[in-house]
């Protein structure tokens, strides 16, 4: 799948995020390396601290359902060129420490970049 079709497809499944206490849905679209996607979105919890960004929901689906390695994620919100949060960096590099990272608008338009240099010097149990 192409970088616009990975973020088209991240905006696509942001209207299926629960998101009724933040009113700001995001949605996932994660390229593994057998060339599957699998999608995620944001679920949120009355109970603070229990919520889940859409980054996270997409990589644990993949994991959960087998998936080792990862090429690329699509993030995207309503705001413009959506930048994954400071939890889903850090686990986002720990399953995938050289993926793309396409950060979407709701237009479609995307800024590129990668874990590596959105989590410089990320830690890591390696020695
Ligand atoms: N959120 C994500 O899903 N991904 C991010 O990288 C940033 C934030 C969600 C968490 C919460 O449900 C809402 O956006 C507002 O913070």
């Amino acid at each position: 799948m192409n970088d616009r079709d990975l973020v088209k497809l991240a905006n696509d499944v942001r209207r299926l995020a629960y998101a009724p206490y933040s009113e700001f849905p995001v949605g996932a679209a994660l390229l593994c390396a057998d060339g599957t996607v699998v999608t995620g979105v944001n679920i949120e919890n009355a109970v603070n601290g229990l919520s889940l960004c859409a980054e996270r929901v997409a990589l644990f689906k993949a994991i959960s359902e087998g998936k080792r390695e990862f090429v690329k994620i699509a993030v995207s919100c309503q705001s413009d060129h959506c930048r994954p949060c400071g939890a889903c960096r850090q686990v986002l590099h720990e399953h995938a420490p050289k993926l793309e990272v396409l950060m979407g608008n709701p237009q479609g338009d995307y800024t590129r970049t990668t874990i590596a240099e959105l989590l410089p010097d990320a830690f890591t149990l390696e020695p």
